[in-house]
């Protein structure tokens, strides 16, 4: 599995079709929010919301998980998720998502392990990372992390109408024990 985050710009377009099919013929009423014609646009948006602009004053990266010539996954960091009050139980520092026909086979957790690489690099210690309660393949993903539960935050009805369990991750303690669980996950496959 090799496996690098880009971030998000023009140069991964001739990807997008494979990409939003494989979730289309997964998912049949899934809309593709990025496509070749409104890719543009979404890159305006893309550099806006680095800014926090139009995204509750909340900076947010954006990435591509590639693989070979596949993106395998999107993703991004928030570097200042504490800045939104109404958000803050539901929304951390992480988030991802990995296509279907690669789920189950240790993507998601590298994935994870790369962003928090990335946070390492610009200085964070800590991340907070929620998911629903429901979400077990995401639960295992943040505990292949590290991730320790804070809370189990009550749904606000705007945000989530589901449970939100908040874990936080001590970064260095992270990247230096998972490298373990990634050379299982690599040799498992
Ligand atoms: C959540 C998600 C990112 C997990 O990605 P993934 O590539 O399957 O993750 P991994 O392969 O690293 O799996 C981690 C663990 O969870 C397990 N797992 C993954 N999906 C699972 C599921 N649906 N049910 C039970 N276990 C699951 C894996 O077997 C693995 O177990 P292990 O650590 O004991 O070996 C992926 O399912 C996804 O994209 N879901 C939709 C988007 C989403 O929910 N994002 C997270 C928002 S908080």
């Amino acid at each position: 599995m090799n496996i690098y985050l880009k971030e998000d710009d023009m140069t991964d377009i001739d990807k997008l079709d494979e990409y939003n099919a494989e979730y289309t013929s997964v998912y049949p009423d899934f809309i593709p929010s990025i496509t070749k014609e409104n890719y543009k646009k979404e890159l305006d948006h893309v550099k806006k919301v680095r800014e926090g602009i139009d995204n509750d004053g909340i900076k947010e990266i954006y990435y591509w998980a590639i693989e070979g010539n596949k993106i395998v996954g999107h993703a991004s960091i928030r570097l200042n998720p504490e800045t939104n009050l109404s958000t803050l139980k539901y929304v951390g520092h992480i988030m991802y998502g990995v296509v279907p026909s690669k789920r189950g086979k240790g993507y998601g957790s590298l994935i994870c392990h790369l962003l928090l690489e990335k946070l390492d690099i610009l200085g964070y210690s800590n991340a907070i990372i929620t998911c629903s309660e429901d979400n077990i393949g995401s639960i295992k993903v943040i505990k292949n992390n590290s991730g320790k539960l804070i809370e189990t935050a009550e749904p606000d009805g705007k945000n989530t109408t589901k449970k939100t369990n908040r874990y936080i991750v001590d970064i260095k303690e992270s990247l230096k024990h998972f490298e373990n669980i990634h050379n299982s996950i690599t040799k498992n496959k």
